[in-house]
């Protein structure tokens, strides 16, 4: 039985040898310790198949199966002459299977009429070149988003704060820098077993969060993780600043994790960074670099180069989104649904188009919600799975953009469950303050503020210029 498992595999990632699943005659692949006289077979999942790697199998004496989960998809009476392409992974390594989802958004709307009142704008402009309607600002704070997101989820998973142990919070904006906010959330919730990262890269947080904890718990580290994509841009936004001031809002929302033996939740993703341009899209005015400089934190100015942003927007999740469904070895007309992030419908419509997936397979809410940077995928992902959009087994791609300039693309499976297993009341404090009112009480201590710094926001010592 040795012999076997010394099969020499020709990988270019590290194979794992010790998968052996004897064959009942039902077909059925299960766990449990090989005989000789079984059937050998691998796990080799589907998204690997098309990578050029190859393994070449010397004669064991045995039959080979390529399985899937519990299904059998190739089997070979002559593994001595089977080429297989792809990585072998252990059939014992976990899986990290999305079990909760939810969504908090605040209530108060500002529309694009509102908008209007303050800057030299119109509803037919911001609809025309964004397909956004309005967005929503938050009354609460960036953690309190956060909780009420994450105890949605972990009602949704039927999992108690106390057995969470991970909370990612992926993000831009922090209540405060120091503590992180993670924490925060760990706090509120009564995680108090999890531990807790904050993940930043802008747009993308929530995706990059969802590769952290998607490869914790498939290597054992945790065994489970919510992970939280939430945004309050409204405080630090540049309100006198059409260019920018349109496109944004808040929102938040949280998916639990929890291992799987099954083949589901993220199959692949592509992640990428194109930094060359990452002073495209700088939020000035924020960080150590601009400390003790006259700048009110909150005060900012941003730099945005919108078409150009717009154009390696395009690129990028268009490049990512194929690169991941060859991976997975997926096609595009497999894919059920697409979760794009929505910083603009015609961004979605340049992505999809490219990638070959029609637009009625795409969850938009960009013309409700705006930009909600991290938010945005797990919202609509959310919002997607509750208005029936996704269904069990559904192949569902999410592919986003950010400053950074982070790009990113993820195929996940759902898995059986598109119901919640429970509710919560858990809810955001009311509040009585329309957005528009909330907007210019910001508006109004910015202008109080009045120290801005021209000098100060210039900050000499970022490194593109260092
Ligand atoms: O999530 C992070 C990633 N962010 C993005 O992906 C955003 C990518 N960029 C975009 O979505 C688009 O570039 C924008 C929506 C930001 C801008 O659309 P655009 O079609 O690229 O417009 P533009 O920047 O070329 O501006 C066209 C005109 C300009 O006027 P002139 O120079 O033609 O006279 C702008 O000054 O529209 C003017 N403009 C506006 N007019 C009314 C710019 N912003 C506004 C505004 N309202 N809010």
């Amino acid at each position: 039985m040795a012999a076997l498992l010394d099969i020499p595999l020709r990988t270019s990632k590290p194979a794992y040898q010790k998968v052996t699943q004897p064959l009942l005659g039902s077909g059925q692949v299960r766990r449990g310790i090989h005989r000789p006289q079984d059937v050998v077979a691998w796990d080799l999942p589907v998204e690997r198949r098309d990578q050029p790697v190859k393994s070449v199998f010397p004669d064991s004496g045995v039959d080979l199966l390529i399985v899937q989960g519990d299904s059998i998809l190739e089997h070979f009476r002559e593994p001595a002459k089977v080429t297989l392409r792809g990585t072998l992974r252990d059939s014992t390594m976990r899986y990290a299977a999305i079990t909760g989802w939810g969504a908090c958004m605040p209530p108060a709307v500002l529309t694009n009429a509102d908008l209007s009142t303050f800057l030299d704008t119109t509803d037919d402009w911001i609809r025309s070149r964004t397909g956004m309607r309005e967005r929503r600002i938050s009354h609460a704070s960036a953690i309190d988003m956060a909780t009420v997101a994450a105890k949605r989820a972990l009602a949704c998973a039927g999992l108690e704060p106390d057995a969470v142990e991970l909370v990612i919070y992926g993000s831009c904006s922090n209540d405060e820098q120091v503590p992180n906010s993670a924490s925060g959330v760990q706090f509120a919730l009564g995680a108090r077993r999890a531990s807790a990262m904050d993940v930043n890269t802008a747009c993308t947080s929530f995706l990059y969060g969802l590769s952290t904890a998607s490869a914790m718990i498939r290597t054992g580290v945790v065994s489970n993780a919510v992970v939280i994509g939430v945004e309050l841009i409204s405080p630090y936004m540049d309100w006198n600043n059409r260019n920018v001031a349109v496109l944004f809002g808040d929102g938040s929302a949280a998916v639990v994790l929890q291992a799987s033996d099954r083949h589901e939740g993220l199959l692949g993703e592509e992640l990428g960074c194109d930094a060359e341009a990452r002073h495209i899209l700088r939020v000035r005015g924020m960080g150590c670099a601009y400390a003790n400089r006259n700048v009110v934190l909150g005060d900012t100015q941003w730099d945005f180069d919108g078409q150009e942003i717009f154009r390696r927007a395009v690129h990028g999740m268009t490049r990512a989104s194929k690169a991941v469904l060859a991976k997975c070895g997926v096609t595009a007309d497999q894919v059920d649904l697409v979760v794009p992030h929505q910083a603009n419908l015609r961004i979605i419509e340049a992505v999809v188009s490219r990638c070959g997936v029609p637009m009625d397979k795409v969850m938009l809410t960009v013309e409700r919600y705006g930009n909600m940077s991290a938010a945005t995928v797990p919202v609509a992902l959310a919002e997607a799975v509750n208005e029936g959009r996704v269904r069990p087994g559904s192949l569902i791609l999410m592919p986003a953009f950010g400053a950074g300039l982070t790009l990113c693309a993820h195929l996940v499976r759902w898995g059986d469950r598109v119901i919640p297993l429970g509710q919560t009341d858990a809810a955001l404090p009311p509040s009585a303050k329309t957005a528009l009112e909330m907007v210019n009480e910001i508006r109004a201590l910015k202008a109080q503020a009045a120290v801005r710094s021209a000098a100060g926001l210039a900050a000499p010592r970022l490194v593109e210029t260092a």
